[in-house]
């Protein structure tokens, strides 16, 4: 069965109050009755609640709180971005799916999700924790026009659009963004964004931006527990992942079409800003040539950290890791 169909069907279910009748159904997609019966039949084994009344049709009742392409692409209101889920119950990492999928000529916006990875990768080497049914693990491809030196932008505006649909859905959670790309709830580690790209020097193949958040996991092993939290954990309650994955779709098509018209982050600094830890902070900047303190301004129009140093020159950071005093450790 199509993903597409299954997930056409699920949308029109959900998305209408009344009873959905299965002739409707097959007009809208040029289906038969017994397709679509048998599609009902699998939503229903899958946790659905779909009430079948005789000459009325098909109601959706209840949803399961579960991933699957067809329950994220039923949910989808982009253009572009996510409309076309390939999911996973398990891989390694959506990351190297994702960078597969693009060489073999995915489409701009195609989603990776996976249920769990068992090797999620973290920067810098790094792994991320993935356990099943817990986290988001997601990775979208991007086919930019531009030039490869604008891509590291994309990464900011990622992380703008998780803290936006963080902090639109758990109004009472205090979001915040780690420059450049660590999204904090409470001031503990909540989202960490890898892009990856494959470019020439003038020509950008693809663009991965890959997304791990942690949702419902109720704790954290050693060695991460001081400085990761889950949004259940800050909340109290279990989320559904689903509605969140929509919601990062939605922001970074708004924020990406957006950027692509003048290829910089000047209309995002204001809203970049208001969430930046960083900001009128002491840092420490871990730079390869040396490491140096100062007071964290703001990002310019490049994304690049604006540090003050203390004999008030300033310094524009534009990679590397940088630390704010009093978060993830640094004292
Ligand atoms: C970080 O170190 O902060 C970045 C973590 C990025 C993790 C995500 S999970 C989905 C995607 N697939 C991966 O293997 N990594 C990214």
């Amino acid at each position: 069965m199509a993903v597409s169909i299954k997930a056409d069907i699920l949308r029109a279910i959900r998305e209408s109050t009344d009873y959905v009748s299965g002739q409707e159904l097959c007009d809208r997609y040029g289906v038969s009755r017994t397709a679509v019966w048998k599609v009902i039949k699998q939503l229903q084994a899958e946790g659905y609640d779909i009430e079948a009344v005789n000459n009325r049709g098909y109601m959706l009742l209840s949803y399961p709180d579960t991933l699957s392409g067809s329950e994220l692409m039923s949910r989808m209101k982009t253009k572009w971005a996510g409309t076309k889920v390939y999911f996973r119950k398990e891989t390694e990492s959506t990351n190297e799916d994702a960078k597969y999928l693009a060489e073999e000529g995915m489409d701009h916006g195609s989603l990776v999700v996976a249920d769990a990875q068992t090797a999620g990768k973290g920067r810098r080497g790094r792994g991320w924790e993935s356990p099943a049914g817990e986290g988001i693990f997601m990775s979208l491809i991007l086919r930019p026009d531009f030039s490869p030196n604008r891509a590291s932008m994309l990464t900011l505006l990622m992380a703008v659009s998780v803290a936006e649909v963080l902090s639109n859905l758990y109004q009472d959670l205090k979001v915040n963004i780690k420059w450049p790309n660590d999204v904090l709830i409470n001031e503990k580690k909540v989202c960490g964004i890898l892009t990856e790209m494959s470019a020439e020097p003038d020509f950008i193949h693809h663009v991965v931006t890959g997304v791990g958040i942690n949702v419902n996991q109720s704790s954290f092993p050693e060695g991460i527990a001081d400085i990761a939290t889950s949004i259940k954990l800050e909340l109290g309650e279990r989320v559904d992942r689903a509605q969140i994955i929509v919601g990062v779709m939605e922001f970074f098509e708004y924020y990406f079409d957006i950027f692509r018209q003048r290829l910089d982050v000047s209309d995002f600094v204001h809203i970049y800003d208001s969430y930046l830890i960083n900001r009128g902070r002491e840092v420490r900047v871990l730079d390869p040539k040396g490491e140096y303190e100062g007071k964290a301004e703001g990002i310019n129009d490049k994304g690049e950290l604006i540090v003050r140093l203390p004999d008030g020159s300033v310094s524009c950071v534009a990679s590397g890791e940088v630390s704010v005093r009093g978060i993830y450790g640094y004292v």
